[in-house]
């Protein structure tokens, strides 16, 4: 049995749990400020901060799996072990040398298997556009948490992940407690004024936004469980499979940005117009998302990530109560109490057959 990977004495599991809850909290509350605190002819461009954050995601795991190539990758006779003492560790030919192991690494022959999630998970970008414009930004929320359940199907399709019946209930619990949370008033305001400020009124088409939402959450299952499903069956460190995954993504992500006629100002000053202080703090948070994300899905698995997520939909609301003066309502405090059991529920011990028929072979 390998061992629990802590940070002082607290497994990794349960603080980049709490982690993602905080983030993505955080990320609703200023990615909804940076939309809504300029009038909408000044909005920045969403296909810049997604480039933006791959870039920047791939640039930080390429930095990290570079600081960890020694540790990651195990030794053979014909790749002898590096001395890591401070003196040695920036000697021009040890950096050659880590940085020879390093590309083997990323452009393994495996290395093709994430273009699979990559491209999801851009589709999976479009998609959620495609869904705001057409839906109420509180419809969208709502139904987009049918992502939990997805990602649970697809765990027990791909990963064999067994569950109880208990657990099922639980994951039933979960969505409707998400629903009656995000039914309560406080935050489907916000929502609207968003939505109106957003997308100026535009013919909203509720079937094409609905379908939209459904496809969304298929592919967010499907990346996820993919993802998962190459990172426990390989020896392949994770910072190593994240490179790969923002490498895949950066064409998917280019083609809005080509697609887009630039202005006359020219391409660089038209992708980064309105690209304010907030622009920035909402990408920083996203690229944190994602990489908490990615360890999520290390230290324990998707579904746990869909409990995670929805707790933070608790947290956003009381933030919103704290700084916004919202009215905490009846509705509010029920789904709260029925998302709270649910994560009980979940976690009973004894009630879980096996956490997956998979090897876990990470370190
Ligand atoms: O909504 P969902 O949980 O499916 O979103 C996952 C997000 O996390 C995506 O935006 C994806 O780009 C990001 N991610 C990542 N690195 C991973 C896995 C997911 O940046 N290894």
């Amino acid at each position: 049995v390998p061992p629990v990977p802590s940070l002082r004495g607290i497994p990794l599991k349960y603080i980049s749990l709490v982690t993602l809850a905080v983030q993505n909290s955080l990320l609703t509350i200023i990615m909804h400020y940076s939309r809504v605190s300029i009038p909408p002819s000044q909005s920045y461009s969403a296909p810049t901060a997604v480039l933006l954050n791959e870039l920047l995601k791939g640039s930080i795991s390429l930095a990290i799996a570079f600081a960890r190539i020694n540790r990651s990758m195990p030794y053979t006779s014909d790749t002898p072990q590096l001395p890591l003492t401070a003196s040695r560790f920036w000697h021009p030919a040890k950096i050659l040398q880590r940085v020879r192991r390093l590309g083997r690494e990323v452009f393994s022959p495996d290395c093709w298997k994430l273009s699979i999630p990559a491209i999801l998970y851009v589709i999976q970008n479009n998609l959620q556009y495609v869904a705001a414009t057409n839906l109420e930004a509180a419809t969208f929320q709502v139904s987009y948490q049918m992502k939990i359940l997805s990602t649970a199907a697809f765990s027990v399709l791909l990963l064999r992940k067994q569950l109880s019946a208990s657990q099922w209930l639980a994951l039933l619990f979960l969505a409707i407690g998400v629903g009656v949370v995000q039914i309560q008033t406080g935050v489907s305001d916000t929502s609207k004024i968003a939505s109106s400020l957003l997308f100026r009124g535009a013919s909203m088409n509720a079937l094409k936004g609905f379908l939209a939402v459904v496809a969304a959450c298929f592919t967010s299952g499907l990346a996820g469980v993919y993802f998962e499903m190459v990172l426990k069956n390989s020896q392949t460190d994770l910072w190593i499979r994240n490179v790969q995954l923002s490498a895949f993504s950066l064409l998917p992500a280019l083609v809005p940005i080509v697609l887009t006629r630039p202005s006359e100002t020219g391409l660089i000053s038209s992708l980064f117009a309105n690209f304010g202080a907030w622009a920035w703090a909402t990408v920083a948070i996203q690229v944190f998302g994602g990489l908490v994300t990615a360890m999520v899905i290390k230290y324990s698995d998707n579904i746990l990530k869909g409990f995670a997520t929805s707790l933070s939909i608790v947290i956003s609301f009381l933030a919103s109560v704290a700084l916004f003066d919202f009215q905490i309502t009846f509705t509010f405090i029920l789904g709260s109490v029925i998302v709270l059991i649910a994560t009980w529920l979940y976690n009973q011990p004894g009630r879980n057959p096996s956490p997956s028929r998979l090897t876990y072979v990470g370190k």
